[in-house]
């Protein structure tokens, strides 16, 4: 039988990890954070003291690189590592999206991440998932929700986590912006919703309400 791929694709905060992870378990797919991918080479890049623009250095880090991700897909071994906290340091927050706009970076990263995608029952999400990495999946969900309550919910979430520091609401809210305007701009694989992507606006509703709307979509995919 042929296996299911569901794509999550929508700008920074809009829940989709959240809600892509209990999908995932409630369904029994496995869950490829995306971002994460992202996220960790930009890490690398910055403890390497590589330049954010140095393309060349930047795709070799790419071409070097292992991902293993937990069962749950909430935890990203990066050369065998344990990175998941140090990827979502406000530095790595503020430098993601120009690394990512790098295209031969994006190449090789796409490659990987299908890679990861066969023989599973897969649902990934990201910016490009529905457009670019796969193009065929069964279904494509475009998530979204105000600034205001996408800024609201990741400066709570860093709160709960002890990782806001210093960081005030207006910074995250700031990155956020910032990041939606970079990556929705860049040359390759622009965020842009797919032209058969469902588009659920998240503002108004629990995580719980994504998470079924989600699950009844999936179970109309004729298999
Ligand atoms: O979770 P959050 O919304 O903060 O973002 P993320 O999914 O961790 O992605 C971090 C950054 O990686 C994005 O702002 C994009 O610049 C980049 N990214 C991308 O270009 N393509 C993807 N498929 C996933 C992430």
């Amino acid at each position: 039988m042929k296996n299911i791929s569901v794509a999550i694709d929508g700008p920074a905060g809009a829940g989709k990890s959240t809600v892509a992870k209990k999908v995932a378990k409630k369904m029994d797919l496995l869950y490829i954070d995306t971002g994460a991918m992202y996220r960790a080479i930009t890490f690398l890049v910055l403890q390497e003291g590589i330049a954010i623009d140095d393309e060349q250095k930047i795709i070799n880090i790419a071409k070097n690189t292992t991902f293993d991700f937990s069962k749950d897909g909430s935890e990203i071994f990066v050369n065998g590592e344990n990175r998941s906290k140090e990827i979502r340091t406000p530095m790595v927050s503020e430098n993601v999206s120009f690394v990512s706009q790098i295209g031969a970076l994006r190449t090789v990263l796409v490659n990987a991440q299908q890679k990861l995608a066969d023989n599973h029952d897969v649902i990934m999400d990201g910016r490009d998932i529905g457009t670019h990495v796969l193009p065929k999946a069964d279904l494509k969900v475009f998530l979204t929700a105000s600034v205001e309550e996408r800024a609201t919910r990741r400066f709570e979430e860093l709160s709960r986590q002890n990782k806001a520091g210093s960081v005030t609401f207006e910074a995250v809210k700031k990155n956020i912006i910032q990041r939606d305007t970079i990556d929705s701009n860049r040359e390759q694989a622009p965020l842009v919703k797919a032209e058969d992507a469902v588009e659920i606006d998240t503002t108004t509703l629990t995580t719980n309400e994504v998470v079924d709307r989600i699950i009844s979509l999936i179970r109309k995919i004729h298999r």
